[in-house]
């Protein structure tokens, strides 16, 4: 499938981060207002599935003021999936069948979801109607021919609707997340990105897409985050045959895994590998090539790469712009790891409307 990512296809959805993130500034306000402590990690997963569920499937769930069983649904899928994979035997302890229920009823609610969202998309299509040319619309048409679909076919649009609704959101949230934490533990990196967020869009509301390009020190802000905590962190390929890379055998019929999490930490590739570091990404920096790939590398590497990151551009420029944020002190900097990796502390910050210098 391809959802034709493209630069005039990115651009058009600059409206959406926009009008996304801004629902986030109205919260932060109100809670800078009340003097209230805030879970970013929270926070920012509603802003990112939001914009997944506005912008692939045309659905408007407005998280930062409903309550919603999705974020939860989702962090059950992928618990339940990496811990299959890390203990095959795992469904078998009578210990974990509660844990095994939990997972099927998450799975159910996301693909029963899924199945109506599609359905009410299949009828408007077929009624004629106007629809808008999203991921959900690419889903039905790559899936066959409507009057004849196989219970396959079915499957296969529930399948695709999952990968997006649960790879759109999570690891963009989280990267977001992580970020917050590492500004508000490094004063100096905070201060010279909240002046390039100044010098670029200053005081107003509307980031375009051509501002996200002058935001150069934010991207290496996030491209950093994304080296020590790099959400998705590895990935696997089957080896089809036997082949040798760099004098190394590899034979066929196995499984390479990648870890991008070890290879981000790697002293052999990053000097102080441990320290928050933005200017690695400087633009005249070497590039880390085969040693940094939180996105994976070749033909199935990230869809959303270019998606995610304008995103997380969009909600950290307008957080910079409009807020002083520090750390609830005695939090732990400890990654959770649920396949995902997240901030365990849920990043818990005090927020301050940030007042101007003249
Ligand atoms: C910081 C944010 C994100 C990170 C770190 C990330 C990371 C990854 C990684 C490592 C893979 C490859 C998995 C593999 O090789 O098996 C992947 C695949 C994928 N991602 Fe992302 N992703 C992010 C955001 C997004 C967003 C926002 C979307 C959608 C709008 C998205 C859609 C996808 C899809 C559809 C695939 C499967 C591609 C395929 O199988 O060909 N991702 N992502």
């Amino acid at each position: 499938m391809d959802p034709a990512f493209s630069s005039l296809y990115l651009r058009g959805l600059m409206g959406t981060f926009n009008e996304r993130a801004e629902k986030l500034m109205e919260k932060l306000s109100e809670i800078a207002d009340n003097n209230t402590e805030a879970n970013m990690l929270q926070l920012v997963n509603c802003v990112t599935l939001d914009v997944i569920a506005k912008v692939a499937f045309g659905a408007d769930l407005d998280l930062l003021s409903n309550n919603s069983p999705f974020p939860k649904a989702i962090e059950v899928c992928l618990k339940g999936m990496v811990y299959q994979i890390r203990d095959s035997l795992f469904q078998f302890n009578p210990k974990n069948w509660p844990f095994i229920n939990e997972v099927r009823e998450a799975c159910r609610l996301l693909r029963t979801t899924g199945a109506q969202w599609i359905h009410e998309r299949k009828t408007s299509m077929q009624n004629g109607e106007d629809v808008p040319k999203d991921i959900l619309t690419q889903i039905i048409k790559t899936a066959a021919t409507e009057k004849n679909m196989t219970e396959e076919d079915e499957e296969f649009m529930l399948d695709n609707f999952v990968t997006f609704f649960i790879a759109g959101q999570e690891t963009t949230a989280n990267q977001l997340a992580f970020c917050i934490m590492e500004l508000a533990r490094h004063p100096e990196i905070l201060d010279k990105v909240m002046k390039e967020v100044d010098d670029v869009i200053g005081m107003k509301q509307e980031i375009s897409y051509d501002d996200l390009g002058k935001l150069i020190y934010l991207s290496q802000v996030l491209k950093e985050t994304l080296r020590i905590y790099p959400t998705a962190p590895g990935t696997s390929r089957d080896i089809p045959g036997d082949m040798t890379i760099d004098g190394i055998h590899l034979p066929g019929g196995f499984i390479c895994l990648f870890n991008s999490y070890a290879t981000g930490r790697m002293e052999k590739f990053f000097k102080e590998p441990l320290k928050f570091d933005p200017d690695r990404f400087h633009p005249d920096s070497p590039k880390p090539y085969y040693c940094y790939f939180p996105f994976a590398l070749g033909p199935r590497s990230c869809l959303g790469q270019n998606f995610a990151q304008m995103e997380a551009k969009v909600v950290m420029a307008k957080l910079l712009q409009r807020f002083d944020f520090s750390l609830v002190p005695g939090q732990t900097f400890d990654i959770q790891d649920t396949g995902t990796l997240r901030p365990k502390s849920g990043v818990i910050c005090t927020i301050k409307h940030r007042k101007y210098k003249n």
